[in-house]
């Protein structure tokens, strides 16, 4: 059959592990979608950076991803390059003209899903975002798809990585916090500039994200009451031990009863103490769990690595091998889950 052919937007950590997985995998993929995946173009701001060894031809690398984005031949757009803009000018102009979206860009969804909702229902077209949230964890469609005869009532998260390495530091090693921080950005863990992750903006994001597929209501990240771990002393990880707890940064997202009886969602980041035998208690190093209650299904844990490149290029291919056989199947499978539109409880009102 006719490939279907992606253009690739980014070639960082996980945009250059996509293009690997591509190459390697290009047989098994052809045969789930039943027909060839093939890159038309990756878009990046220099073309011709050395970008080592990638099996591709040269060629390929444009720094107009606009027009890549346009070109005819192209049915599905791979968005790695994060941030609000221009991603969020690429993807609604790729939407609208009917191409399946797979995106990791989870500073984007968290302030503006809305948009690309309303881009991808006028095209008709997929957008999925599987690597958004946690990895390679399979988490964000088991929630808008899997779980969807459930009803909901409540995700609790560890869902940055960086801040879970540091306050598992401190728990093993009775470190302060600036030390486990320096310990994990030495091991690369965290960022040269780690504030998205250490003042909890990063979970505050995957939180917003959590809470609105798992609500089907829009919550963003400035609906999110938000507390890093700045302020976490080896004095609170020892008293925490002491009551047979551990301090970690959790993501709370729920469903509350309002005063009139009403349903609204609250969303918060912020450390808290965990009973040891909690199973987000276990979960060490660097690695993402959530834990998922739902009426029918009970308690539900999801567990894995929350970051870097492979694990994120899985949760990408993933994405783009649905929406390709949904391209094939002529069908947009995902509407948006947006729909029940419950209050969302400002930050303040605990
Ligand atoms: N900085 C993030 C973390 C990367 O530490 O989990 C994944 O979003």
């Amino acid at each position: 059959s006719e490939p279907v052919r992606i253009a690739l937007l980014g070639c960082g950590t996980v945009g250059a592990e996509v293009v690997r997985l591509l190459d390697e995998q290009a047989d098994d993929l052809a045969a789930r979608i039943g027909a060839p995946l093939e890159l038309a173009g990756i878009a990046v701001r220099r073309p011709d950076r050395d970008r080592g060894p990638l099996p591709v031809p040269r060629e390929l690398f444009t720094a107009d991803a606009a027009g890549l984005i346009k070109r005819d031949d192209v049915d599905i757009v791979v968005e790695v390059v994060g941030g609000l803009e221009p991603a969020r000018g690429w993807l609604v102009q790729a939407l609208q003209s009917g191409k399946s979206v797979v995106t990791a860009n989870k500073a984007l969804l968290a302030e503006d899903t809305a948009t690309l909702a309303a881009a991808a229902a006028d095209g008709n077209a997929d957008l999925y975002y599987e690597a958004a949230v946690a990895g390679a964890i399979p988490l964000l469609r088991p929630l808008r798809e899997s779980l969807h005869g459930d009803r909901i009532t409540r995700i609790t998260g560890i869902v940055n990585g960086t801040t879970n390495y540091i306050l598992s530091k401190m728990d093993s090693t009775g470190a302060g916090f600036a030390e486990a921080l320096d310990e994990a950005t030495e091991l690369g863990y965290a960022e040269a500039d780690p504030t998205a992750d250490v003042e909890g903006f990063d979970a505050a994001a995957k939180a917003a994200i959590l809470a609105s597929l798992g609500f089907h209501t829009r919550v963003t990240a400035a609906d999110v009451y938000r507390v890093g771990i700045t302020e976490v002393t080896a004095a609170d990880v020892a008293s925490a031990q002491e009551m047979g707890c551990v301090v970690k940064l959790l993501c709370i997202a729920e469903l509350r009863r309002d005063a009139d009886g009403s349903e609204s969602v609250s969303a918060r980041v912020h450390p808290a103490m965990i009973p040891r035998s909690h199973p987000l208690a276990s979960v060490g190093d660097a690695y993402n769990a959530v834990f998922v209650e739902a009426q029918a299904a009970g308690r539900l844990m999801f567990y894995g690595a929350g970051a870097g490149g492979a694990p994120t290029a899985s949760a990408v291919l993933g994405d783009v091998v649905a929406v390709a056989r949904n391209r094939r199947l002529g069908r947009s499978a995902v509407a948006d889950s947006a729909y029940a539109n419950l209050r969302v409880r400002p930050m303040g009102e605990v």
